[in-house]
């Protein structure tokens, strides 16, 4: 299921056409290869959201090649860092390169492997954590994210209404994964939280 309509998609996305060159080319890559990107209607709101709560550290569970992490860092200061995860070099790889071409390397800390065993050696508070991995694992990120996150900061996840796959009980795994996270968030009175439902849904919590 298509969350937004794809004219109204196609509107906001002529809005805000991406103009950087190496972020053009991360949505090539995207596009080519299937490979699912936040795309650039998510990653502006990364950037936005950055920018708001003056955020300086920000820790993603599941960076792929980089490209959200390059709208975090666009929406930080010069002293602006994220901590990369993802578990497949290749991906790694790739976003070394992209960042060497943005000048943005010292700004990227880019891990390879399990981003749950990374978060733990990483000594926090996060002004944001972002949570892109794989969905059978959302409800562990909450776990592991909240004590890593500073009062005030933000949790942000994305594809929270998965294709619309949460409207129903589900056996997947994946879809297990988002509907006992989406219940975590809205619950746990640690959290304020809203939903925006943009291109796949993204949820936005900050921490009291
Ligand atoms: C949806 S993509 C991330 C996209 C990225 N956030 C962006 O918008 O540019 C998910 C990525 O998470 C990685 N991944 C999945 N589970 C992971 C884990 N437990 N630890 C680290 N990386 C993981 C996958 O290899 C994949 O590249």
């Amino acid at each position: 299921m298509d969350i937004v309509n794809s004219d109204i998609e196609r509107y906001l996305a002529d809005l805000f056409p991406s103009t950087d060159p190496v972020l053009k080319e991360m949505e090539r890559l995207a596009e080519r290869e299937e490979f699912p990107i936040v795309g650039p209607l998510v990653g502006r709101l990364l950037a936005l959201m950055a920018r708001l709560v003056n955020a300086r550290r920000v820790f993603e569970f599941g960076s792929g090649f980089g490209y959200s992490a390059f709208w975090f860092l666009q929406g930080m200061g010069e002293q602006g860092t994220v901590v990369m995860t993802d578990d497949e070099e290749a991906n790694a790889a790739r976003a070394r390169d992209y960042f060497k071409q943005a000048g943005l390397s010292d700004r990227a800390a880019i891990n390879v492997g399990d981003a749950f065993d990374i978060i733990d050696q990483q000594p926090g508070p996060f002004d944001i954590i972002l949570v892109d991995c794989e969905k059978a694992r959302y409800p562990l990120a909450f776990e592991k994210a909240l004590p890593k996150l500073r009062s005030g900061g933000l949790l942000i996840a994305d594809n929270v209404l998965w294709f619309g796959k949460v409207l129903k009980r589900s056996e997947e795994p994946s879809t297990i994964g988002v509907q006992q996270f989406t219940r975590l968030i809205t619950t746990d009175t640690r959290l304020t939280t809203t939903i925006l439902p943009l291109r796949d849904g993204v949820s936005i919590s900050c921490k009291r």
